[in-house]
């Protein structure tokens, strides 16, 4: 395979992703009269938006001023990243003229939206919504109308992401985007930020979060035990598939809006911690049971009963496992990585095609003290993660994990 070229690899797709300690979702629809200056505004943003190439360098930046630190606190680094991605109902506003504007992605090209109960999204009649959709389910965009009415805006074009080291430098930048295309209308926005101190890389619930993540061929060099190799075809589309020329090179982004209650998973653990063991333990190894690794990352399937949070902190020991054939003593087979990536219960070979680079960012506050107290997240508060996967093709990626289908297919 030839070399890829990072010049044309937007940066948050590999190598770790754009650095982020805050990262807003911008939401946007192209002006229909205004098409052909978006398309001019576009062409004019390209330079802009970080490539590969230039993740590179800022990681490069990152691990030198760590290592200048030693021992002490390495300062932050001002660095701001910007992707961009569209909607096939963008592209097909685009009108690109490549010849082709058809991707050739099912799940892509009918939309989350449709796709939704395939996804195994709740569907509950009776809410304000057409179709009537669970109330908890963010169908599109909603936004007031003129009559200060909810409605939902499902026709959204794309989305822009601006990274950085805090949340000001994210704002400013966004700013300077929102200004430059002005023939796009913001029609949703969401803030994430990594969560504070020795919960850094660790999503709401308290896991350690982005630990297996597949090495890609030709990309990654240096691959962790454990760690799965594929090739760059499972992640960037390329050639040898029916895809346009002008597509190569890009990826597929699944992007979910998941709240999560806190508070409540807390008291539910609590509630049913398993017995024989003090009850904070009992709760701890629940958690671990569902998760399939210790909050510090540990996999359960090395060290069953008790953390290690050495081994969770390392990123040549916490990764390098496999599950037992047929036995859940050690992770039961519904936890949560076994259910997304079943690694030799299936097969590595097998499961090679499915595998994901995620790329999320946790939003909303911690939770407070009387919120903990209560066991309720507070009315008016959310919290939770804004997932974004990248994968060659939905159907086999994003949409085949969502819908369970790892889990059933022998
Ligand atoms: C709020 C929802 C979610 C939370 C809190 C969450 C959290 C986690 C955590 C803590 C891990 C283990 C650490 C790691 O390996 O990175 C993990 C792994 C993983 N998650 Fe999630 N996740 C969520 C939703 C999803 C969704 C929707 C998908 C895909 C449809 C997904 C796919 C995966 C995959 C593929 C892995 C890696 C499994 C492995 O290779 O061992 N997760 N997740």
């Amino acid at each position: 395979m030839s070399k890829l070229n990072f010049e044309e690899i937007q940066g948050d797709i590999l190598l770790g992703g754009l650095p982020k300690r805050a990262q807003t979702f911008l939401f946007f629809t192209i002006d229909p009269k205004r098409i052909q200056e978006f398309r001019t505004q576009l062409k004019k943003f390209v330079p802009q938006i970080t490539t590969l190439a230039k993740v590179k360098d800022d990681r490069d930046a990152i691990e030198k001023s760590k290592a200048a630190a030693k021992n002490s606190t390495a300062p932050i680094l001002s660095i701001t990243g910007v992707n961009i991605s569209f909607t096939k109902k963008g592209l097909t506003q685009l009108q690109l003229g490549l010849g082709t504007d058809d991707i050739v992605d099912v799940d892509f090209n009918t939309g989350m939206f449709s796709g939704a109960k395939d996804l195994g999204d709740p569907i509950e009649p009776g809410s304000q919504f057409t179709p009537k959709w669970d109330k908890n389910w963010i169908p599109g965009a909603i936004v007031k109308d003129a009559t200060g009415k909810d409605v939902i805006v499902k026709d959204i074009h794309g989305l822009i992401m601006v990274t950085g080291d805090n949340p000001n430098r994210v704002e400013n930048r966004l700013n300077e985007i929102k200004d430059h295309f002005s023939s796009a209308s913001s029609v949703h926005q969401l803030e994430g930020n990594i969560r504070p101190g020795d919960q850094k890389g660790h999503e709401h619930f308290g896991f350690l979060d982005g630990v297996s993540q597949p090495a890609v061929e030709g990309v990654d060099d240096n691959v962790n035990p454990g760690q799965q190799k594929v090739p760059p075809g499972v992640i960037l589309l390329d050639d040898t598939t029916q895809r346009p020329k002008w597509a190569v090179n890009g990826s597929f982004l699944a992007f979910r809006h998941l709240s999560q209650l806190v508070p409540e998973f807390n008291s539910f653990l609590e509630a049913n911690a398993i017995p024989g063991l003090p009850p904070k333990d009992g709760a701890e190894l629940l958690g671990a049971r569902l998760m399939g690794r210790w909050k510090s990352g540990a996999p359960i399937a090395v060290t069953p009963y008790v953390d290690d949070p050495a081994m969770g902190a390392d990123p040549k020991r916490n990764d390098d496992f496999d599950f037992e054939k047929t036995s859940q003593i050690r992770c039961p087979f519904a936890a949560h990585i076994r259910k997304t990536n079943p690694r030799s219960d299936i097969g590595l070979e097998v499961t090679k095609s499915n595998r994901i680079i995620r790329s999320g960012i946790p939003y909303g506050p911690e939770v407070s003290g009387k919120e903990a107290l209560n066991g309720l997240t507070e009315k008016g508060i959310d919290r939770g993660l804004l997932f974004v996967s990248y994968q060659s093709n939905l159907g086999k990626g994003f949409a085949f994990i969502q819908r369970g289908r790892l889990s059933i297919r022998n």
